[in-house]
């Protein structure tokens, strides 16, 4: 689709939208319903507020749902806001949660803060925008939502202002009340009794505070998760590739482990792949500082999601010329560390033969990676950083694609070949990135 026409598309849908909403048809666009609590409940919290093991807890809780990672600019202060998030329709700017009175969220009740996680709605009753999770913050109990308000009650408070957002015309805070009836379910996670409490707690954590069909969820028009399809993959505004985290065989982690996935959310590789893109920064930020335990939980949960829809059907074989250009650039710039047989070298150099985010439907990432290099993430389980070479600077759009489209059939793999416009497209993310950095 072009910009154009999706620009037009989003602009009917806002009209939809508005529409739909004076109707009346959506529940309350804002009047605070905080959920009762009986008061001799409100005492307990309010005792428990003080205690230590409440705080640590919520520093744990804190880290599973990344709230530092949005909430502090790149150098700024830890929780001070600042740090502009994309969205398709702009970008809104996370704002101050530390304790500061005026400028931050100290004046917080609990019960505002509850209404925030639960309903995305702030102090004053107005919506906030969906580019902060409560979508999936909503699924998290209430205790664990006062634990991390107990412990941001013990971050630095620092005076700075918020920022207003940048985003299209139409994209204002009372639309969200009809944005939030299409796609917004409040209530907190219901365990399943027919499953296991591993099963349980993944759940729990991947749904509510670890957000990770935020970025892994099929997109409908207006940035809402599509409810059918909540982990088959999508494009970040940013222009990653987040591929699907369902049981398909190609794109998805149908050849996983769990102990796979256990070992890349820990130490940020494993034995088939490295994240380069944002999940470089969830599991710098989130992921690797969750217990073996809930780490498991969280792999038992994503084994049991389905094979998504058309990530394993058949596609067109690469045409001959294209194959031997692309093979011709493999052999001379990539064979060294990928292997002839795109076998890679165990624990150094990642497969290609096999790979998901060599196969993912939507080559974004790929290109990124070969354009722009990569460093698997150091941490404490794995402290040197191994680089990807950046390969943007000595080949031209169309080699790009071609050795692309050769390591997307080679070996066994198949995905659809790419073109040269796709390669200037990821060109133009990275290099907007590049000028930001
Ligand atoms: C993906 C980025 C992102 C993550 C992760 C995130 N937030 Fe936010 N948060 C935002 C943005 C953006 C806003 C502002 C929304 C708006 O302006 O409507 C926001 C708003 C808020 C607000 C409302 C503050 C106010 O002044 O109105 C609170 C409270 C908050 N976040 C707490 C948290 C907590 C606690 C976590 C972790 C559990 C968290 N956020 C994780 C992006 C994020
Ligand atoms: C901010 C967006 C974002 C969030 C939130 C996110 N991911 Fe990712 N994830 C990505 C992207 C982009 C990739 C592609 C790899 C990369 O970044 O290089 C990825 C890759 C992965 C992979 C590797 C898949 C493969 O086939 O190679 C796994 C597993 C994964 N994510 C799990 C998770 C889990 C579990 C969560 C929630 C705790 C999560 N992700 C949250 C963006 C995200
Ligand atoms: C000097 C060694 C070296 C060379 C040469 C090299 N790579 Fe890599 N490559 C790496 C390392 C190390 C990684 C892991 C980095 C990461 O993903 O964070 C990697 C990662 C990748 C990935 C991501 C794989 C995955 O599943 O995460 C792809 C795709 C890739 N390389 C393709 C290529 C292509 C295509 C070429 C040739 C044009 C090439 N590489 C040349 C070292 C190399």
């Amino acid at each position: 689709m072009t910009m154009g026409s999706r620009g037009l598309l989003q602009g009917v849908l806002a009209v939809g939208l508005v529409l739909y909403a004076a109707l009346g048809n959506w529940r309350a666009m804002g009047g605070p319903s905080v959920p009762a609590t009986s008061s001799a409940a409100r005492a307990d919290e309010a005792g428990a507020l003080d205690t230590a093991s409440q705080v640590e807890r919520g520093r744990y809780l804190a880290r599973a749902g990344d709230c530092e990672s949005c909430h502090t600019a790149p150098g700024g202060k830890p929780y001070a806001g600042g740090r502009a998030i994309a969205t398709g329709f702009g970008t809104v700017v996370a704002p101050n949660i530390t304790p500061d009175r005026e400028t931050g969220i100290g004046g917080w009740s609990a019960d505002t803060f509850y209404r925030a996680m639960h309903e995305g709605l702030d102090d004053e009753g107005h919506h906030l925008y969906p580019a902060f999770p409560y979508p999936w913050f909503t699924r998290v109990t209430r205790a664990d939502v006062l634990a991390i308000k107990a412990y941001l009650d013990t971050v630095p408070a620092v005076r700075q202002e918020d920022q207003p957002p940048h985003l299209a015309w139409w994209a204002t805070r009372p639309l969200l009340g009809a944005w939030n009836a299409i796609n917004f379910d409040a209530g907190e996670y219901k365990a399943d009794p027919r499953r296991s409490a591993a099963w349980n707690r993944g759940a729990y954590l991947v749904e509510g505070l670890g957000h990770c069909s935020a970025c892994h969820g099929a997109k409908g028009p207006l940035g809402g998760v599509h409810e059918h399809r909540p982990f088959e993959g999508s494009r970040t505004p940013d222009g990653w590739y987040a591929p699907s985290l369902g049981g398909s065989t190609r794109e998805g982690l149908g050849r996983w482990s769990v102990d796979d996935i256990v070992e890349y959310l820990k130490t940020g590789s494993n034995a088939r792949t490295a994240p380069a893109g944002e999940m470089r920064e969830v599991v710098e930020d989130s992921t690797r500082w969750l217990t073996d335990a809930d780490l498991h939980a969280v792999a038992v949960y994503l084994k049991s999601l389905p094979p998504s829809n058309q990530r394993d059907a058949d596609v067109p074989a690469l045409d001959g010329a294209r194959l031997q250009r692309g093979e011709a650039l493999f052999t001379d710039q990539c064979t060294g560390c990928h292997m002839r047989d795109g076998g890679g070298v165990p624990g150094v150099f990642p497969a290609l033969a096999g790979s998901s985010a060599v196969q993912a439907s939507d080559p974004s990432t790929l290109l990124r990676v070969v354009l722009d290099g990569a460093r698997i993430p150091a941490t404490q389980a794995k402290p040197t950083a191994l680089a990807m070479p950046a390969f943007g600077w000595k080949l031209d759009d169309a080699e790009v694609a071609d050795v692309v489209s050769y390591i997307r059939s080679a070996w066994g793999n198949r995905a659809p070949a790419v073109n040269a416009a796709a390669v200037a497209d990821a060109r133009a993310h990275t290099d907007r990135e590049a000028r930001s950095r």
